[in-house]
């Protein structure tokens, strides 16, 4: 093996080794788990959570959205979508659940309207008590 050969190979091995662990950790951080079923307490009054007082309102948080819909009031779910683990968001203009990764959409009840998901969100029972939002995750 001539000196550019054996050159050529160290700089490609390089390369592999630098490129490889980058991809894998992009495939890692996009499957994000729901492991966290503690319940979930939201202030109303609290400026971060001020919009779901407003019909259309929603929040991401803590793995977990939340929407103040005009037909089912304040409802809860994973925001993990279970296709390949992206964070939806609420879509106002279609009135349903957006997956911004692969355009997945889910209805309030968690069912999907359509995939490439083919398993429903998780949702979550939310109990209101005042201005305070009780959210369970287990
Ligand atoms: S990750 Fe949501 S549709 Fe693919």
């Amino acid at each position: 093996m001539d000196r550019r050969k054996a050159l050529q190979q160290m700089v490609a091995g390089s390369a592999t080794l630098f490129v490889v662990p980058s991809a894998l950790a992009a495939c890692g951080s996009s499957k994000k788990k729901s492991s966290d079923t503690s319940p979930l307490t939201v202030n109303l009054d609290d400026a971060k959570f001020a919009s779901l007082k407003e019909q259309g309102g929603s929040v991401v948080t803590d793995n977990t959205i939340i929407i103040n819909t005009a037909a089912d009031g304040i409802v809860a779910l994973s925001s993990i979508c279970t296709h390949k683990g992206c964070t939806v968001g609420y879509d106002k203009a279609h009135k349903d659940i957006l997956c911004p990764c692969h355009r997945s959409e889910f209805a309030f009840d968690g069912s999907v309207l359509q995939g490439p998901a083919t398993k429903p969100l998780p949702k979550y029972k939310v109990t209101r008590n005042g201005d305070t939002l009780t959210i369970d995750r287990s």
